[in-house]
Protein backbone atom coordinates (compact mmCIF):
# COMPACT_ATOMS: atom_id res chain seq x y z
CA UNK A 1 0.00 0.00 0.00
CA UNK A 2 0.89 3.67 -0.79
CA UNK A 3 2.78 5.29 1.71
CA UNK A 4 3.02 8.76 2.19
CA UNK A 5 4.09 11.75 4.98
CA UNK A 6 1.83 13.12 7.23
CA UNK A 7 2.48 15.28 10.26
CA UNK A 8 1.23 14.13 13.84
CA UNK A 9 1.88 16.21 17.05
CA UNK A 10 2.38 14.32 19.63
CA UNK A 11 3.50 15.55 22.90
CA UNK A 12 3.46 19.01 21.79
CA UNK A 13 6.12 17.93 19.16
CA UNK A 14 5.65 17.71 15.72
CA UNK A 15 6.89 14.42 14.11
CA UNK A 16 6.90 13.98 10.05
CA UNK A 17 5.88 9.93 9.90
CA UNK A 18 5.68 7.89 6.19
CA UNK A 19 2.63 5.99 6.90
CA UNK A 20 -0.10 4.17 4.67
CA UNK A 21 -3.83 5.04 5.42
CA UNK A 22 -4.79 1.87 7.09
CA UNK A 23 -1.87 2.54 10.25
CA UNK A 24 -3.31 2.01 13.57
CA UNK A 25 -2.12 4.87 15.94
CA UNK A 26 -0.90 2.12 18.51
CA UNK A 27 1.52 1.22 16.35
CA UNK A 28 2.53 4.01 14.39
CA UNK A 29 3.66 5.46 17.96
CA UNK A 30 5.39 2.20 18.89
CA UNK A 31 7.28 1.43 15.91
CA UNK A 32 7.65 4.73 13.90
CA UNK A 33 7.99 7.56 16.82
CA UNK A 34 9.29 4.81 19.55
CA UNK A 35 6.87 5.78 22.37
CA UNK A 36 6.61 2.23 23.45
CA UNK A 37 5.04 3.56 27.01
CA UNK A 38 1.52 3.07 24.64
CA UNK A 39 1.09 -0.97 25.54
CA UNK A 40 -0.85 -2.98 22.65
CA UNK A 41 -2.63 -5.74 24.46
CA UNK A 42 -5.80 -7.18 23.09
CA UNK A 43 -5.77 -5.04 19.94
CA UNK A 44 -9.21 -5.04 19.57
CA UNK A 45 -10.50 -2.11 21.56
CA UNK A 46 -11.35 -3.93 24.92
CA UNK A 47 -8.08 -3.37 27.55
CA UNK A 48 -7.67 -0.10 27.87
CA UNK A 49 -4.19 -0.51 27.59
CA UNK A 50 -3.17 1.51 24.41
CA UNK A 51 -5.20 4.09 25.71
CA UNK A 52 -3.93 7.83 24.86
CA UNK A 53 -5.40 11.42 24.55
CA UNK A 54 -6.56 12.78 21.69
CA UNK A 55 -7.19 16.57 21.86
CA UNK A 56 -7.62 16.04 25.80
CA UNK A 57 -9.75 13.22 25.56
CA UNK A 58 -9.39 9.42 26.01
CA UNK A 59 -8.86 7.06 22.74
CA UNK A 60 -8.22 3.70 22.13
CA UNK A 61 -5.04 3.43 19.67
CA UNK A 62 -5.29 0.28 18.72
CA UNK A 63 -8.48 1.22 17.02
CA UNK A 64 -7.56 4.63 15.97
CA UNK A 65 -6.23 5.46 12.32
CA UNK A 66 -3.13 8.01 12.53
CA UNK A 67 -4.28 9.39 9.79
CA UNK A 68 -7.26 10.79 11.27
CA UNK A 69 -5.12 12.24 14.20
CA UNK A 70 -3.37 14.86 11.82
CA UNK A 71 -4.32 18.45 13.23
CA UNK A 72 -4.82 16.93 16.64
CA UNK A 73 -2.72 17.02 20.08
CA UNK A 74 -1.77 13.41 21.02
CA UNK A 75 -1.07 13.08 24.44
CA UNK A 76 1.02 9.22 25.21
CA UNK A 77 2.33 8.74 28.92
CA UNK A 78 5.87 9.86 27.61
CA UNK A 79 4.11 13.49 27.77
CA UNK A 80 2.22 13.19 30.82
CA UNK A 81 5.55 14.05 33.31
CA UNK A 82 6.37 17.92 34.32
CA UNK A 83 8.63 19.61 32.21
CA UNK A 84 11.88 18.89 35.08
CA UNK A 85 11.19 15.63 34.35
CA UNK A 86 9.53 14.85 37.65
CA UNK A 87 6.96 12.94 37.98
CA UNK A 88 3.26 14.02 37.60
CA UNK A 89 1.08 13.94 40.46
CA UNK A 90 -0.97 11.08 39.26
CA UNK A 91 1.96 9.39 38.55
CA UNK A 92 3.42 9.98 42.04
CA UNK A 93 0.38 8.51 43.35
CA UNK A 94 0.24 5.48 41.51
CA UNK A 95 3.87 4.46 42.60
CA UNK A 96 3.21 5.50 46.39
CA UNK A 97 0.16 3.68 46.70
CA UNK A 98 1.23 0.22 45.09
CA UNK A 99 -1.22 0.97 41.78
CA UNK A 100 1.66 -0.04 39.26
CA UNK A 101 2.64 -3.78 39.43
CA UNK A 102 3.45 -5.34 36.30
CA UNK A 103 3.09 -2.08 34.51
CA UNK A 104 1.31 -2.93 31.52
CA UNK A 105 -2.06 -1.43 32.38
CA UNK A 106 -0.38 1.73 33.88
CA UNK A 107 0.03 4.14 31.19
CA UNK A 108 -3.47 3.58 29.74
CA UNK A 109 -4.68 4.17 33.86
CA UNK A 110 -2.74 6.88 34.17
CA UNK A 111 -4.04 8.94 31.00
CA UNK A 112 -7.50 7.91 31.77
CA UNK A 113 -6.85 9.37 35.35
CA UNK A 114 -5.72 12.25 33.56
CA UNK A 115 -8.98 12.84 31.20
CA UNK A 116 -11.09 12.44 34.64
CA UNK A 117 -9.13 14.80 36.53
CA UNK A 118 -8.25 17.27 34.13
CA UNK A 119 -12.06 17.52 33.43
CA UNK A 120 -13.62 16.96 36.73
CA UNK A 121 -10.37 17.84 39.57
CA UNK A 122 -12.58 16.42 42.56
CA UNK A 123 -14.82 13.14 41.78
CA UNK A 124 -16.91 10.69 43.18
CA UNK A 125 -16.15 7.34 43.62
CA UNK A 126 -18.56 6.66 40.91
CA UNK A 127 -17.02 8.80 38.62
CA UNK A 128 -13.57 7.61 39.00
CA UNK A 129 -14.63 4.02 38.50
CA UNK A 130 -16.80 5.00 35.37
CA UNK A 131 -13.89 6.85 34.01
CA UNK A 132 -11.63 3.95 34.57
CA UNK A 133 -14.40 1.41 33.50
CA UNK A 134 -12.36 0.45 30.05
CA UNK A 135 -8.52 -0.31 31.57
CA UNK A 136 -8.24 -3.61 32.84
CA UNK A 137 -5.65 -4.75 35.44
CA UNK A 138 -4.45 -8.22 35.64
CA UNK A 139 -2.23 -7.39 39.12
CA UNK A 140 -4.01 -4.72 41.75
CA UNK A 141 -7.54 -5.79 41.82
CA UNK A 142 -7.94 -2.06 41.18
CA UNK A 143 -8.70 -1.11 45.05
CA UNK A 144 -5.15 0.61 44.62
CA UNK A 145 -5.93 2.15 41.81
CA UNK A 146 -8.72 3.95 42.66
CA UNK A 147 -6.99 5.20 45.98
CA UNK A 148 -4.77 6.31 43.95
CA UNK A 149 -6.72 8.38 41.58
CA UNK A 150 -8.38 10.00 44.52
CA UNK A 151 -4.71 10.60 46.22
CA UNK A 152 -3.75 12.63 43.18
CA UNK A 153 -6.88 14.53 42.70
CA UNK A 154 -6.09 15.98 46.51
CA UNK A 155 -2.55 16.44 45.52
CA UNK A 156 -3.39 18.31 41.98
CA UNK A 157 -5.96 20.56 44.04
CA UNK A 158 -3.71 21.26 47.12
CA UNK A 159 -0.46 22.34 44.20
CA UNK A 160 -3.54 24.00 41.96
CA UNK A 161 -2.06 21.68 39.03
CA UNK A 162 -4.17 21.18 36.15
S1 LIG B 1 -4.83 -2.82 22.99
FE1 LIG B 1 -6.25 -1.27 22.56
S2 LIG B 1 -7.94 -1.71 23.81
FE2 LIG B 1 -6.60 -3.41 24.12
S1 LIG C 1 -0.39 -3.58 37.07
FE1 LIG C 1 -0.29 -5.42 35.89
S2 LIG C 1 -2.00 -5.28 34.58
FE2 LIG C 1 -2.24 -3.62 35.93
Amino acid sequence: MKTQLIELNINDQIYEIPITPVDLLVDVLRKKVGFTGTKKGCGQGDCGACTVLIDGKTALACITLAIACQGKKITTIEGVANKDGSLHPIQQSFVEHGAVQCGFCSPGMILSSKALLDSNPSPSELEVKRALSGNMCRCTGYILILEAVHAAAEKMAQAGVK
